[in-house]
């Protein structure tokens, strides 16, 4: 068991297409397989004591993919929802959702508010779901806000820092300590721009729906070898959470 866990992991679901192809399956197949995956490691999170877990499932990017593809991807939450909504709300998360609220069916936007609605009281492990999410996106939201409340007088210009603007973005939330992308892709592809701005990252060539406990260990392992700095010497801050 590493010794220091992560307070907020921010994992990047990706490479469920390329699952499905080695298994010579449309890429649904993966998506699917991808989505029955998040149970397994939220719950492996929680009993190691990780506090936010945000997953990257669906970005603003990802409109661009071809139509069945993005209704499938539109459609899989509400599957998803329906088929663990008890066991989600029983359990002791909290589910969290970061992302544009505009777009989505009003079906998933029911399902999404119930489910924070339902939860928010829950003391354990906060899952951050970011869907329909973009980094460029959510910024440029929090700095619209931010002037609306500049001009009304809710804020003034000193108030304006970087714990303010963390305030603004779509979850209030601690800043990310590892960050995982799955699949061999080393980009951030528009994700957490703001609070991945000390994280550590971690990829791993794995598949995200082949993803499990032991590669989240692996992962941590790593996390707990890094010297993290923040700017000042080694060694004086290493993995201080
Ligand atoms: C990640 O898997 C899930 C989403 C982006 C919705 P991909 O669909 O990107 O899978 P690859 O990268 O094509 O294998
Ligand atoms: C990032 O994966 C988005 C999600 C995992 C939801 P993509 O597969 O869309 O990213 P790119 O296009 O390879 O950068
Ligand atoms: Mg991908």
């Amino acid at each position: 068991m590493p010794s220091v866990v992560p307070k907020h992991i921010a994992i990047i679901l990706d490479g469920n297409g390329r699952w499905a192809k080695k298994r010579m399956m449309p890429r649904v197949y993966g998506h699917r397989h991808g989505a029955f995956n998040i149970e397994k490691i939220a719950k492996y999170a929680s009993s190691l004591g990780v506090e936010v877990l945000s997953l990257y499932c669906f970005s603003t990017e990802n409109w661009r993919r071809p139509n069945d593809e993005v209704n499938y991807l539109m459609k899989l939450p509400i599957k998803y929802f329906k088929r663990y909504y008890n066991k989600i709300v029983d359990n002791d998360y909290r589910i969290l959702f970061s992302g544009r609220r505009t777009l989505i069916s009003e079906e998933l936007l029911k399902d999404i508010n119930n489910l924070e609605e339902n939860t928010k009281d829950k003391k354990g492990l906060i899952i951050n779901i970011c869907f329909d999410y973009g980094s460029q996106q959510e910024i440029s939201d929090a700095v619209l806000k931010i002037h609306h409340d500049l001009l009304k007088g809710v804020i003034k210009e000193e108030d304006v820092t970087p714990n303010l603007i963390n305030h603004y973005m779509y979850q209030d939330l601690p800043l990310v300590d590892l960050m995982i992308r799955t699949s061999g892709e080393e980009r951030l592809s528009n994700f957490m721009l703001w609070q991945n701005a000390y994280s550590e990252f971690y990829f791993t060539d794995v598949l995200w729906p082949d993803f499990n406990e032991e590669e989240l260990d692996k992962a941590i392992l790593a996390y707990n070898k890094r010297n993290r700095r923040f700017g000042g010497l080694k060694d004086e801050t290493k993995n201080n959470n």
